[in-house]
């Protein structure tokens, strides 16, 4: 089904959309290289402005309120997972704060758990990732591993590298169809045992944990006070923990904790019912493998910290056979973005898994 199509009974352009419009402000659905149909929708959907248009951000802004008012956005969202907007008059992190406000999508995702380094560039827009340009990410939804997670994540790139770049995505639901499919064994315990995932956070005084990216004092204790004992520390890092991630936490004889979260790693989405493949187990396994660390005490062969194995959620290791596959599929399905100056991609993260991330986000 062409793009086209799969836009003919919503209002994404002003020619439908009535007389209220910024007269200048027309988006336009174009072909993206790439692009995949999923459950009979372009995936992603690519909405150009008009040609000969350039319209001021205010206005693309009060056009996006009224298409997002009007539920046209979420309707978007739903069915297609990714809206990528080209072309935007988008200069700034405060520009790109003053796009994303028009949305109207309230909440912004209080973050718990980080496993990396994120900076609040402006307002609500942060920096997606602080780790080296080399290091190397696997598909997963934001925050599929615990039970706190954002629905909507925009990505935006202030400088379009000149090769490269393009930031690979993939839809949940094409991936659960694939499993379900080529591993109806791992679909089907997956679905009856749900899974554990556990990470290694050092603490914070263990001088490795720069390299590591994170320790449990940054990422789960912002309730400890100056002059709290490690014992209050623990106490209130577990108290987190409960509240916000129904999560776990062992303590360890080094200080460091490994949080253990038990999670569906398969969904329905709530306004459609359809199920979608919601984790990042795929990512565990292989970075474990690319890091030697598959094996008891599950180390990192040349580097610091532990990758600590995601298994069925009764304890039972996942084969690797099956992760292996997985990644396969994931590879196989992908879409990259093809970065250009003015794009924005606005992605429903219940439906989509992304790699790595482009240097600037919003979460909601
Ligand atoms: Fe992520």
């Amino acid at each position: 089904m062409s793009t086209a199509t799969a836009l003919s009974s919503l209002p994404v352009s002003t020619e439908s959309a009535g007389q209220l419009d910024p007269a200048s402000v027309q988006f336009k659905a174009f072909d993206v290289p790439g692009s995949r149909t999923v459950h009979g929708k372009a995936f992603p959907l690519a909405l150009a402005l008009e040609d000969n248009t350039s319209p001021s951000l205010s206005d693309v802004n009060a056009h996006i309120k009224q298409l997002a008012d009007r539920g046209t956005i979420r309707d978007l969202l739903t069915q297609h997972g990714v809206i990528l907007f080209r072309g935007l008059p988008i200069e700034t992190p405060k520009d790109l704060s003053s796009f994303v406000d028009s949305f109207n999508f309230v909440r912004p995702h209080k973050e718990v758990g980080l496993s990396g380094k994120r900076t609040t560039v402006v307002d609500n827009i942060k920096t997606a990732s602080e780790m080296p340009s080399n290091a190397i990410f696997h598909f997963h939804n934001e925050y599929a591993r615990s039970a706190h997670f954002p629905e909507l994540i925009f990505f935006w790139s202030e400088l379009v590298p000149q090769q490269g770049g393009q930031t690979p995505l993939l839809s949940s639901l094409e991936l659960y169809d694939r499993v379900k499919q080529e591993l109806p064994e791992l679909h089907d315990q997956l679905i009856f045992k749900g899974i554990i995932g556990r990470q290694y956070y050092p603490s914070k005084e263990d001088p490795d944990w720069k390299e590591i990216g994170w320790n449990w004092k940054d990422s789960y204790g912002f309730e400890i006070e100056d002059g709290d004992s490690l014992e209050v520390q623990h106490q209130k890092v577990e108290a987190v923990l409960e509240k916000y991630l129904q999560a776990t936490g062992e303590w360890q004889s080094n200080g460091s904790l490994h949080v253990l979260q038990h999670v569906p790693a398969i969904r329905r989405v709530k306004s459609t019912g359809v199920p979608t493949f919601f984790n990042g187990l795929a990512g565990t396994y292989g970075s474990a493998k690319l890091n030697g660390a598959l094996e008891p005490p599950y180390r990192i062969k040349n580097g610091k910290g532990y990758k600590l194995p995601t298994s069925f959620g009764d304890g039972s290791r996942i084969p690797s056979e099956w992760l292996d596959r997985l990644i396969e599929i994931q590879e196989a399905i992908q879409f990259l973005v093809p970065w250009q100056r003015g794009d924005v991609a606005l992605v429903n993260n219940y439906t989509v898994q992304v790699i790595g991330h482009p240097p600037h986000l919003c979460i909601c």
